[in-house]
């Protein structure tokens, strides 16, 4: 089972629904995904709530942060995959989740402010020795994407494909659904090919 935590201590940076989207992408491609909430908000847990499919699955109770590695030992023969969401926040256990990955995903908004907050983030993956990539979340098409892809790109490497500001993106939080599983085609050719881009590195 591969493991990917999506983080990033920027509120609202896009980390929920990254997870959500990519969770789904994974289960339509075959895999057996397990989804955990270790965000104390609950945002992923609600979105799940209002699904009907089988999969992504998610626990009866998330483990609280301490008993990740067990949680994750546990569900090794049950699943291909685990995508784990975090809160917008450093607390303590962090390290340990992060140290947990295959693969730390960072959505980051193409936004000044977002990218100074990205330097915290950054670090702490560093600290835990993972692998880690950066994916530019909520974007306009502006030159300030272009040029946010640019100065990520110094720090690692950049998902080829951003996942852009759409309207399917905020109402599939309230349908449970991933946007590969609405009629909005380019929402669903972004999410694809962000999905492969990771899975190649998770197999890679
Ligand atoms: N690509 C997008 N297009 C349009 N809206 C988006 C997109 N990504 C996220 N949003 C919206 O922006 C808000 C923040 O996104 P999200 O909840 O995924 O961020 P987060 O990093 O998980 O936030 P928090 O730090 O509070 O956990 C939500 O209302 C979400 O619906
Ligand atoms: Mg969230």
């Amino acid at each position: 089972m591969k493991t990917i935590v999506v983080a990033a201590q920027k509120g609202g940076a896009g980390k929920t629904t990254l997870a959500r989207n990519i969770a789904v992408a994974a289960s339509q491609d075959g895999g057996r995904v397990l989804c955990l909430d270790l965000d104390p908000q609950g945002s992923l847990r609600a979105w799940w709530e209002s699904r009907e499919a089988d999969m992504p699955a998610m626990l009866e109770r998330d483990p609280a942060p301490e008993a990740l590695r067990t949680t994750l030992t546990a569900a090794q023969a049950q699943f291909d995959l685990c995508v784990i969401d975090t809160p917008p926040a450093a607390p303590e256990w962090l390290a340990g989740a992060l140290a947990a990955a295959d693969l730390v995903l960072i959505p980051v908004r193409p936004s000044p402010d977002d990218l100074r907050a990205v330097g915290a983030t950054i670090a702490a993956v560093n600290r835990a020795r993972v692998p880690f990539a950066f994916a530019l979340s909520q974007t306009p098409r502006a030159k300030i994407t272009d040029e946010a892809a640019r100065v990520l790109a110094q720090h690692g490497r950049v998902a080829p494909v951003n996942i852009a500001q759409r309207v399917s993106y905020a109402e599939t939080g309230a349908t449970g659904q991933g946007v590969t599983e609405t009629s909005d085609d380019r929402a669903s050719a972004e999410i694809t090919a962000v999905w492969t881009y990771v899975k190649g590195i998770l197999h890679g």
